[in-house]
């Protein structure tokens, strides 16, 4: 029987990707994005249901949580691959630096408004990180808002380490229950992203010179589709980072079990469910 994978950010890039290979692989996908116009595309290409939401805003996460208990009786699978890196600090409707919200903090309440559907269905819970968790990040718990000092390279390597801590917590309180939390670095593609960057990060994912070093969108999706399709404690290992379908060294602060419970403990404050 076909098994529900929801995919977010599957608008573009290797959500897209990956949404095309499940799909293919016989799969029941689910399109969230933000865009209407390219979600739609991909949903109409595919033929299959998608949902609409901006993670800049944590009404529409909630509406979109809504909507998908309403219409998947099982999730086997929630990828929360939504994300971004973003030139200028913003603060999003809900008050939080847009990085952060966007790459964590939606994410972070996705899961938990799905958590008893996930669970009942014994779900792979994917996150998408990145390398840039272990060469960029200079995380500072006391300052998830990047409000001493903004740099979009920073904010994006501390929100891709938030994503690596939430998967080991994930892991840790609800392993035992039936979920199955995973994260992993897609691989250097040449996706829009670099498209809402500014500086080296946009010239690095734009430039003719630098385009052999880039892989296509259908191999990062590839390793979404990989962790997708495998079984849990078999072809991967729960709470672990996975970088070309192998399990790889992190930045060593997300060993840490405290940060990443403390990180939690804010994180759920912050959207109200303390
Ligand atoms: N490309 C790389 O080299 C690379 C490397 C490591 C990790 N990653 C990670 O891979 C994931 C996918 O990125 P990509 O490379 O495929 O980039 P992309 O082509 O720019 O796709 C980004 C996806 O995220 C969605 N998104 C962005 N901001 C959003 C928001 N505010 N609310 C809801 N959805 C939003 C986009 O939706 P719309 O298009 O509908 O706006 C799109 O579907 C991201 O988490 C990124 O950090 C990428």
């Amino acid at each position: 029987m076909a098994r529900t994978i929801v995919i977010t950010g599957a608008s573009d890039g290797i959500g897209a990707a990956s949404a095309r290979q499940l799909h293919e692989a016989g799969e029941r996908v689910v399109i969230v994005g933000r865009n209407p116009d390219k979600t739609r595309r991909i949903a109409d290409e595919l033929g299959v249901e998608r949902h609409i939401a901006d993670f800049a805003d944590l009404a529409q996460v909630r509406a979109l949580a809504d909507a998908l208990l309403e219409s998947c009786p099982r999730i086997d699978v929630l990828a929360n691959n939504a994300g971004g890196i973003f030139a200028e600090r913003t603060a999003t409707v809900d008050g939080f630096e847009q990085t952060f919200q966007v790459n964590h903090l939606a994410g972070f309440l996705l899961t938990n408004l799905l958590r008893d559907r996930l669970i009942e269905s014994g779900a792979s819970v994917i996150q998408t990180s990145s390398e840039a968790s272990r060469t960029m990040a200079r995380f500072d718990i006391d300052d998830l808002q990047a409000q001493r000092r903004y740099s979009a390279g920073t904010a994006y390597g501390n929100g891709k380490l938030e994503n690596i801590l939430f998967t080991r917590e994930l892991h840790r309180r609800y392993g035992d229950a039936g979920i199955n939390a995973v994260v992993f670095h897609p691989g250097v593609i040449g996706s829009g992203f670099g498209g809402t960057a500014r500086g080296p990060v946009r010239w690095f994912y734009s430039s003719r010179l630098t385009a052999p070093l880039l892989d296509s969108n259908e191999v990062g999706g590839s390793r979404l589709t990989w962790l997708a399709l495998g079984k849990p404690g078999v072809d991967w290992e729960p709470g672990a980072y996975y970088v070309r379908n192998r399990v790889a060294r992190t930045n060593r602060r997300a060993d840490d079990p405290l940060l990443a419970k403390r990180l939690w403990d804010e994180s759920a404050e912050m959207v109200g469910l303390g």
